[in-house]
């Protein structure tokens, strides 16, 4: 089952991969938007797919399936791997993944580090409002300095045992700088991701093993209100919370090294992700 199927290049890739392997293969392509539905069908109709592939417009956290899925394959992932609901999505489809069945993706982690980058705070500044110093901006970063190496922030695997489950994540993480590199001024922070699509199988944003010439993704940049001075080898200490309400998700995330921010986004106020 391709769940969140778009325009359908995952469809076409499962059929792709199950003929090179040899197996015979019935797909279930669940798609919520009814303009990318009108697209797997042309596709299906085009390749003469109907007696493989079934379309099914549904939400996939509400559907009733038919059968149990082998596999669910699906693309749900943002440029921080679970900032577009993938683990809920992919929480309210595993009730038909057969038992001993693989979600592909099989796991993401999120990954955070310390940036300088006055040329976006300068962009999120001109606004003049607080909403765009507490929103994530998915950027191509190019005038920026990384004033330490990114750190694992949240991690989600499917299918997902956990009882109950529960998305809502807190993470502290402290950013080691050197010395010898130096006094520096924090922005904000560069965001990424690193997926486990099937063991051994990655795909990844995060830049010590970013996929090569992979450009589906850009990184996320999540801003500070104030820009920080940082002395020569002082660390920077970040807090990220991933919240989850009744109808919405968002980040909240400050600094309290070496000096306290305000917390950013408090109760999701500037920006969220409906459910
Ligand atoms: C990032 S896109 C992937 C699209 C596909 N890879 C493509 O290139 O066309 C995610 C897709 O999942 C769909 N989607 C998101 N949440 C869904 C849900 N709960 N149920 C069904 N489809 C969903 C969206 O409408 C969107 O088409």
């Amino acid at each position: 089952m391709v769940v969140g199927a778009g325009r359908g290049p995952l469809v076409r890739a499962s059929i792709r991969a199950a003929s090179q392997a040899g197996r015979l293969l019935r797909v279930y392509a669940v798609e919520k938007n009814p303009a990318a539905v009108v697209h797997i069908q042309a596709m299906v109709e085009a390749e003469g797919w109907a007696d493989t592939v079934t379309i099914v417009k549904a939400d996939m956290r509400t559907w009733s399936a038919p059968h149990q899925a082998d596999i669910l394959v699906s693309e749900l992932l943002g440029s921080f791997g679970d900032n577009e609901l993938s683990p809920e999505c992919l929480d309210g489809a595993q009730r038909f993944l057969a038992p001993g069945g693989v979600s592909i993706p099989r796991a993401y982690t999120s990954f955070l580090a310390p940036i300088t980058t006055a040329k976006l705070f300068d962009l999120c500044r001109a606004y003049k409002d607080l909403e765009h110093f507490e929103t994530p901006y998915v950027v191509k970063l190019h005038r920026y300095h990384q004033l330490s190496p990114p750190q694992p922030v949240f991690t989600f695997e499917h299918p997902n045992h956990a009882v109950p489950i529960d998305n809502s994540r807190a993470a502290t993480l402290t950013f080691p700088r050197r010395p010898e590199d130096g006094s520096g001024e924090l922005h904000g922070f560069g965001g990424y991701f690193e997926a486990e699509l099937y063991p051994g199988v990655t795909l990844s944003t995060h830049p010590p093993t970013h996929t090569p010439n992979m450009f589906s993704w850009f990184p996320i940049f999540f801003p500070l209100r104030e820009p920080l001075l940082l002395a020569p080898g002082e660390p920077v200490v970040a807090h990220m919370w991933r919240v989850v309400g009744a109808h919405k998700v968002w980040y909240e995330w400050a600094v309290t090294g070496p000096r306290a921010t305000a917390v950013h986004n408090a109760a999701g106020r500037s920006y969220w992700v409906g459910l």
